[in-house]
This record gives structure tokens, C-alpha cells and sequence, in this order.
């Protein structure tokens, strides 16, 4: 058997076009558009890669983007006076501060500062709380995506196993929280985990999110199972993702490729956290996406 391709890249840019006629939508009814704002602090090149990325696709969508580059040594005060201004503007629905953030910062503090309202990272406490309580709030972007490929493949997602390896605040825990609210039965596997493949072997759904490339082996993986690579390791081989793709294409169901699976969800989901924002500030109906 030959797993199916996921492609992310074709879904991602339907998402994206889905946003775009919604934010004319938006446009006509709110007399503005969205305004997304990103934070790059220092000049990290992957960041300022992503950075500039997020500012083109926010502004294909037809939403305002407000792109704030700011030096490495930047102190703490400077950025945290840049979050209450851009909290208090009323023309930015979204807030993302790039991060790694320079290490002489505290970038806990920063998340903390932003309107958990304007959060459409989803990473301030509040919104992983409501995410914990399936309350409204933002889901951060990567596992959202991830979400979303997955409910094309398995329209319902309910009593299956899934299996999340990594527990980062950024992908492995929302994605458990986000597989759990669809009824999933749900492993988070880590570092510490005694005998990894006993558990990724029963997983129909397996989401790999440790960062080590080619993790995942072949043999780790059920026959027919849907196999989610959010890994993005870059080797002397070029990107490869978290799972041996060649060795899971022969027993997988359905597997993402990277590049071009989970990478160009999570701006394509940035834009529709955005676009969500800006319509629960307006007190509008958002389109479902
Ligand atoms: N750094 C790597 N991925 C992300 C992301 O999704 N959001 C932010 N703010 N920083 C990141």
C-alpha cells in the first residue's frame, strides 16, 4: 500500500482564498479591514523568513498588516510598551510576537501582556485555558491546521486512537486538547515515554511533534494509519520532517510531506484566526472556515 499524499499546500491556499472573499465580506460591512500585527525582534533569519511571509499572506487576504521590526537588543520595557500600544489600537485585531524572542527577555511575560482578545498565536494562558475547557478563544495556528487536514481525511474524527508525539505548549499539548474535543482517545508521548513505538503502533492518528528528524520510523507505524509530520528539521539532506517519510509511505493511510503539509496550514489558519478576530470585535457573524 502507498500512503495518499496530504497536501497542505493545496489546502492551505484554499483556506486562504475562503479568507480573502470572507474578509471582503468583512470590508463591506465594518467600513475597515482586519489588521494583523507582527513583532520580530532581532534578525533570527528562519524568523524573519516566517515573519515576512505572515505580512504577504496577511495582505493578499486583503487585511491590514502592521509589520514591527525591532533590534536584537531591545529591552523588555521598549517591547512590552509596543504590546500595550498595539492592545489599545483599535485597528489591530491580531497580535503576534515572532518568537524565539532574544534571550534576555522574558518571553512569558510578553505573551502575558498581549490582549488574550487579540491573541490569534493562541498562546496566552487564558486562550490554553479555554482551549482546556472548549470554551471560544483562539487555538494556536499549527495545530489547528493539523486539525483541519486530519478532518478531511477522517470527517469523524470520535473513539479514534491518536497519538501526539511531543508536549510543547506551542503544538504537542493544543493538539492533544484539540484531538480530546473531537472525542479521540488520546496518548501524548515525550522524551520520557518508556517504549514510544508500543504506543505509536496503536495509533490510528499519529501526529509527530518532537523536532528530530526522521524520528518515526516505519515500523512504528499502524497499517493504514493517518500520520501528521509537523517537524521541520533542517539537515545537510535538505528539510526533512519528524517521521522517515520513505519508510511510512509504504504503511500509512495517509501521510502529510514536508515540505508542504502542516507548514502552509499554519499561516493560511494565522490569517482565519485574523479574519475570526476581527468579526468578535465588530460583533459580526464570522463565516465558518
Ligand atoms: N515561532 C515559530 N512558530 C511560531 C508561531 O506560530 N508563532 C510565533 N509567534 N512564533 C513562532
Amino acid at each position: 500500500m502507498t500512503a495518499a499524499i496530504i497536501d497542505g499546500k493545496a489546502h492551505a491556499a484554499a483556506l486562504r482564498g475562503r479568507v480573502a472573499d470572507a474578509v471582503a465580506a468583512f470590508r463591506e460591512r465594518a467600513g475597515r479591514a482586519p489588521g494583523l500585527a507582527v513583532v520580530l525582534v532581532g534578525e533570527d533569519p528562519a524568523s524573519a523568513v516566517y515573519v515576512r511571509n505572515k505580512g504577504k499572506a496577511t495582505r493578499e487576504a486583503g487585511m491590514a498588516s502592521f509589520e514591527h521590526r525591532l533590534p536584537a537588543d531591545t529591552d523588555a520595557a521598549t517591547l512590552l510598551a509596543l504590546v500595550a500600544q498595539l492592545n489599545a489600537d483599535p485597528a489591530v485585531d491580531g497580535i503576534l510576537v515572532q518568537l524565539p524572542l532574544p534571550a534576555h527577555i522574558d518571553a512569558e511575560a510578553v505573551l502575558l501582556a498581549i490582549d488574550p482578545d487579540k491573541d490569534v498565536d493562541g498562546f496566552h494562558p487564558v486562550n490554553a485555558g479555554r482551549l482546556a475547557i472548549g470554551a471560544e478563544g483562539f487555538v494556536p495556528c499549527t495545530p489547528l491546521g493539523c486539525l483541519m487536514l486530519l478532518k478531511d481525511v477522517h470527517p469523524q474524527l470520535a473513539g479514534l486512537e491518536a497519538v501526539v508525539i511531543g508536549r510543547s505548549n506551542i503544538v504537542g499539548k493544543p493538539m492533544a486538547q484539540l484531538l480530546l474535543q473531537q472525542s479521540c482517545t488520546v496518548t501524548i508521548v515525550h522524551s520520557r515515554t518508556r517504549d514510544v513505538a508500543a504506543h505509536t503502533r496503536r495509533a490510528d492518528i499519529l501526529v509527530a511533534a518532537v523536532g528530530i528528524p526522521r524520528f518515526v520510523q516505519g515500523d512504528w507505524i499502524k497499517p493504514g494509519a493517518t500520520v501528521i509530520d509537523v517537524g521541520i528539521n533542517r539537515t545537510d539532506a535538505g528539510l526533512v520532517g519528524d517521521v522517515d517519510f520513505a519508510a511510512a509511505q509504504g504503511l500509512a493511510g495517509a501521510i502529510t510531506p514536508v515540505p508542504g503539509g502542516v507548514g502552509p496550514m499554519t499561516i493560511a489558519c494565522l490569517i482565519r484566526n485574523t479574519y475570526v478576530s476581527a468579526c468578535r470585535r465588530e460583533a459580526l457573524d464570522a463565516v465558518a472556515l
